[in-house]
């Protein structure tokens, strides 16, 4: 049996400065007796050198000889087309793969008899799952980005504000879709002074904002008939007619709201539409959208784009929130890299990677795919 060997591989995504591994993983990893590869340069974008990784125990390699040695391949988001073909039978790679999203390179990699282990199926509700959860890491930090970036772009104060010359209302902020993004958003506007109202389809969310300091929003929604919980503690897609009530019974508090954030989602569904082009014209002006849903597939604003901002005519600045993790890159490797160890701790035993499929964990980040045995060195 030899040493297993781990290799983070450097992200090519536009936009992308995140990175799978931090150095002081590097020193956990090492530790519990692997050998790690990182790519030349892989963590430049959040400010880790090649010399911090070496440091650390890694070796700094080019992709060629990483894609040659490694046994398992760590990465962030799914690999662009070069580096999948870089991969070779018998390798795992481990990353949000987004099968969901792009079921055909799961399927692919699978054909060359190549494993996948995508972080983003991993049970959410399980507790003994939760230090692995990328999901949510990456969503804190995506949160908590969105709520200075509409304070950013908002030119008010959001705190109330007594001063010699009188004082200044503070701003009012709504947060729809109160997951793991919406209660950090939530959680860093109240920090900011704002007064925060919130909501979601899932009944239980209100406790949760309510710890935080914020009110949550009773609308008589047609879910309160029928819960919006789906299955594995996430949201169920509303039918056409629910959202459109919904949407009607939202609209007063939104072209009320100084601040809007959204991050509403249903896992494999197109983002539910909250916010539409008409009331975002009732808004006033100066007042700030921010869509962090805003995908190719459309968002929960209407017209909101990816990495785009728009100063609307109505005097409304509309923001597609697009890659928010990857704009604090630093905090959010650090995260992800520890769900990655707390990953390996799982799944290694005695030197080698093993995908066992009755465990409930790796079942279900092996997607319920033929990929059955486990890989050494
Ligand atoms: P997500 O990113 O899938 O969705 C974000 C939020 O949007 C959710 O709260 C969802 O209910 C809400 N939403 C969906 N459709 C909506 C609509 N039409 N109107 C208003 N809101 C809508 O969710 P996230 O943040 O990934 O969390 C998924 C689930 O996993 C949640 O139930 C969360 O509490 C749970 N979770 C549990 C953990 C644990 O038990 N330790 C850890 C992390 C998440």
């Amino acid at each position: 049996m030899g040493t297993l060997t781990i290799g983070a591989i450097r992200e090519r995504a536009p936009g992308e400065r995140r990175v799978a591994l931090v150095p002081e993983a590097v020193t956990l990893l090492r530790r519990a007796g692997l050998d790690i590869l990182i790519e030349t340069g892989a963590g430049s974008g959040a400010w880790f050198t090649d010399a911090d990784y070496t440091d650390a125990g890694a070796t700094v390699v080019p992709p060629d000889e990483l894609y040659a040695r490694a046994d398992a391949v760590l990465c962030v988001g799914p690999p662009d087309p070069e580096s999948a073909q870089a991969l070779r039978a018998g390798q795992t790679v481990i990353g949000l793969l987004e099968p969901l999203r792009h079921p055909g390179l799961v399927k692919e990699l699978a054909e060359h008899g190549i494993r996948t282990v995508s972080l983003d199926l991993l049970p959410r509700t399980l507790s003994r799952a939760q230090s692995m959860d990328a999901l949510t890491s990456q969503a804190s930090v995506a949160g908590y980005k969105a709520a200075l970036v509409a304070a950013d772009a908002y030119d008010r104060f959001f705190p109330m504000l007594t001063t010699a010359a009188g004082t200044m209302r503070p701003a009012q902020v709504l947060v729809l879709g109160a997951g793991v993004a919406g209660l950090q958003a939530i959680a860093t506007a109240r920090r900011l002074g704002a007064v925060v109202t919130a909501y979601d389809v899932r009944p239980a969310s209100r406790g949760e904002v309510e710890s935080l300091g914020a009110r949550f929003l009773d609308v008589q929604s047609p879910a309160a008939a029928e819960p919006g919980t789906g299955q594995g503690g996430y949201a169920r897609e509303l039918t056409e007619q629910e959202q459109r009530a919904q949407r009607e019974a939202l609209d007063t508090h939104i072209a009320r709201s100084d601040i809007v954030i959204t991050t509403a989602q249903v896992p494999g569904r197109k983002p539910p539409l909250l916010v539409t082009a008409a009331v975002v014209e009732r808004m006033k002006p100066g007042s700030v959208v921010v869509d962090l849903a805003a995908s190719e597939l459309g968002g929960n604003v209407e017209g909101s784009e990816p990495d785009k901002t728009t100063v609307l005519d109505s005097g409304v600045t509309l923001i597609g929130a697009g890659r928010l993790p990857a704009a604090m890159a630093t905090a959010a490797s650090t995260a992800y890299a520890r769900n990655l160890v707390a990953l390996l701790r799982h799944l290694v035993r005695d030197g080698e990677l093993v995908l066992d499929p009755a465990d409930e964990i790796t079942a279900a980040l092996i997607g319920g795919a033929a990929q059955k045995g486990s890989a050494s060195s």
